[in-house]
């Protein structure tokens, strides 16, 4: 494993929640950027498995996904030579650091948060503490590693705003302590809509299988969900406000082959919608097909992802002792 600490200018991090299967959309819009730049930056990444504590979880289910997500990124192309990549409970100092940035958090601010509206609303049933802590928890994922570059989607851009509030508070108190993050809109970064409904967002937690294609999907079931996709009317290949599912479908293509927009119109130009969602699922099909048996490959492997995973978070425990280290000394907490 390379030594990949502090060596470059800039750190780049994200977490990754380990809930379903990577789907089309998150590999598109998230998956493959951290992948292309992951040489670039410090890369820091992570299964999130904290975070999703927040929604009640039988233990052995949540085990199993949070390996399989470590799987799943693995086949995916994050490479341990060049990022770490670990689970984010295995890092007990950001756990540490959320106790005393909970106290440079105000109430108000949390509770104002979107996400916190939207899922206490959506669970009244179990309304947790950790439910409105967990921006703070992200904050402190992203601060104490000294993170420059938090790619995330737009429903994480409130919690990276809070995220530099709280940093600018604390350094104004205590001096440059935290490195102030930029959010990271990637340059290639796409948004992918459901296949069923295509003025949604592709979501894995969509109910109606058809909408969503999945890194593991087989190639008969990826060429039946694109058959099925739902189209416009006319039948113009065009990228256009009013054809959102042949744009979709377009984005798709684009991004799976590395063709423009404008090369994808014209290679299919006149050729019918039917055949076009069958080029489709057949571009997608043969760039998850390696992806699927890799999955397989390092599912069987829990040696490998043990070692990996435990040399990355021993890494990233370094970078999150010093940070923790000095916020306790700011503070005035004693130490030897
Ligand atoms: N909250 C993020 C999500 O649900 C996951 C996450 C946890 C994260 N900690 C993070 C993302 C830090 C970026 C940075 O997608």
């Amino acid at each position: 494993m390379a030594d990949i600490i502090e060596q470059k200018p800039k750190t780049m991090l994200t977490g990754f929640q380990p809930t379903g299967v990577i789907t089309l959309g998150n590999y598109l819009g998230a998956v493959q950027n951290c992948v292309k730049y992951q040489k670039d930056y410090n890369s820091i990444f992570f299964i999130a498995d904290l975070h999703s504590l927040t929604v009640r979880r039988e233990a052995a289910e949540l085990r199993q996904a949070s390996m399989s997500f470590y799987a799943q990124l693995l086949a995916c192309g994050i490479n341990p030579a060049d990022a770490l990549l670990f689970f984010q409970s295995h890092v007990p100092e950001v756990s540490e650091l959320q106790w005393i940035l909970n106290c440079y958090a105000y109430v108000g601010e949390m509770t104002r948060m979107t996400q916190f509206k939207d899922k206490s609303a959506k669970h009244q049933d179990n309304i947790n503490m950790g439910l409105l802590d967990y921006p703070v928890l992200m904050a402190c994922d992203i601060l104490i590693y000294q993170s420059d570059l938090v790619p995330v989607g737009v429903d994480q851009k409130q919690h990276l705003e809070l995220t530099r509030n709280i940093a600018e508070r604390f350094n104004n108190l205590y001096g440059d302590v935290f490195k102030v993050p930029e959010p990271y809109i990637a340059p290639a970064g796409a948004k992918i809509f459901s296949l069923q409904e295509p003025t949604a967002k592709m979501s894995k937690s969509d109910p109606d299988e058809n909408a969503t294609i999945s890194i593991i999907d087989d190639e008969p079931t990826i060429l039946r969900k694109f058959k099925r996709a739902v189209t416009d009317s006319g039948n113009e290949i065009v990228m256009r406000e009013d054809k959102p599912g042949i744009s979709n479908l377009i984005t798709i293509y684009s991004c799976v082959t590395g063709k423009s927009v404008a090369d994808v119109e014209k290679e299919f130009a006149g050729s019918g919608y039917g055949n076009f969602k069958i080029a489709v699922g057949e571009a997608v099909a043969a760039k998850f097909a390696p992806i699927r048996s890799e999955v397989a490959k390092y599912l069987a492997d829990k040696a490998y992802i043990q070692q990996v995973a435990k040399e990355s978070a021993d890494k990233a425990r370094y970078i999150a002792m010093k940070t923790l280290r000095k916020v306790q000394k700011k503070i005035g907490l004693v130490q030897f």
